[in-house]
C-alpha cells in the first residue's frame, strides 16, 4: 500500500525521567526517533499539569528530533507565539479547547510551524470538516486526555479508519496521529488502519531498555504494511 507519509513512531516525554529529560531523549534520538511528543498541561482544560514552554526552550537545545508541542491547555491562542519561539516543530491544538480553531491554525502557520488539531474520544471526525484542509496533522486521542499510562479506548479505531477514507476521498495531505494506550498489542492495527503517527510515553519510557522499545514498536509498525503481523 503506497502511504502518503513515513510511518513514526513518536516517544512521549511525559512518560520519561523528567529528572533527567537530556539522557532520557538522547536514548530514543540514538534510537532513530524522528520525533518527540511533548505534552503541555494546564491543569483547567485536563487535571493534570505537566511542563511547558521554559522546558521546551531547554529541551530544543538537547536534542535535533522535531518536537511535537501538544497543547492541553484553554486559550492556545494566547500561548501559540511562545511555543513557536521556544523552538516547537509542530504546535497541535484540541478542538475542544478554542471556539477560534480557525484563527489558532492560521496562527501556528504564521509562525512557520506545522498546524495540528486533535480530538478527545467524545469528539467526532465531524467536528473537523471545515479545517481538514488547513492542518498538517489531525490527532486522534485513544485516551481522555491527563495522564499517561491510561487504557486504550478503542473508538480510536473508526476515527482513524474514517480520516483516512476522507484524505483519499478529497486529497487531503494531513497526517494522521493517535495518543493514548498505544502499544506493542496495538501498534500493527492502528497503522493498518490508517496512522502515521503513533505516540507511545509508558511502553517506551516505563520500559527497562527505551531504545529497544522503540525499535519494537517501529519494527512492528513497519512489518504492519507489508502485511507480516
Ligand atoms: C495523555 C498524553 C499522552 C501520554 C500518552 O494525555 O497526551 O501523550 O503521554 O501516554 P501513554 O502512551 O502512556 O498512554
Ligand atoms: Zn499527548
Amino acid at each position: 500500500m503506497k502511504r502518503l507519509h513515513p510511518i513514526e513512531i513518536a516517544p512521549s516525554l511525559l512518560a520519561a525521567d523528567l529528572a533527567n529529560i537530556a539522557s532520557e531523549v538522547r536514548k530514543v534520538e540514538q534510537a532513530g526517533a524522528p520525533v518527540l511528543h511533548f505534552d503541555v498541561m494546564d491543569g483547567h482544560f485536563v487535571p493534570n499539569i505537566s511542563m511547558g514552554v521554559p522546558v521546551l526552550a531547554s529541551l530544543r537545545k538537547a536534542t535535533s528530533m522535531a518536537v511535537d508541542a501538544h497543547l492541553m491547555i484553554e486559550r492556545p491562542e494566547e500561548y501559540i507565539e511562545a511555543f513557536a519561539k521556544a523552538g516547537a516543530d509542530r504546535i497541535l491544538v484540541h478542538q475542544e479547547a478554542t471556539v477560534h480553531l480557525d484563527r489558532v491554525l492560521a496562527q501556528i502557520r504564521e509562525m512557520k510551524v506545522e498546524a495540528g488539531v486533535v480530538i478527545n474520544p467524545g469528539t467526532p471526525v465531524a467536528a473537523l470538516g471545515e479545517v481538514l484542509d488547513k492542518v498538517d496533522t489531525v490527532l486522534v486521542m485513544s485516551v481522555n486526555p491527563g495522564f499517561g499510562g491510561q487504557s486504550f479506548i478503542p473508538g480510536a479505531f473508526a476515527k482513524i479508519r474514517e480520516l483516512s477514507e476522507l484524505r483519499s476521498r478529497y486529497n487531503y495531505a494531513f497526517r494522521i496521529e493517535v495518543d493514548g494506550g498505544v502499544g506493542l498489542e496495538n501498534v500493527a492495527e492502528l497503522v493498518r488502519a490508517g496512522a502515521d503517527t503513533l505516540v507511545a510515553g509508558t511502553t517506551i519510557f516505563r520500559s527497562p531498555d527505551p531504545a529497544a522499545a522503540f525499535r519494537q514498536m517501529r519494527d512492528l509498525a513497519h512489518d504492519a504494511l507489508t502485511q507480516k503481523v
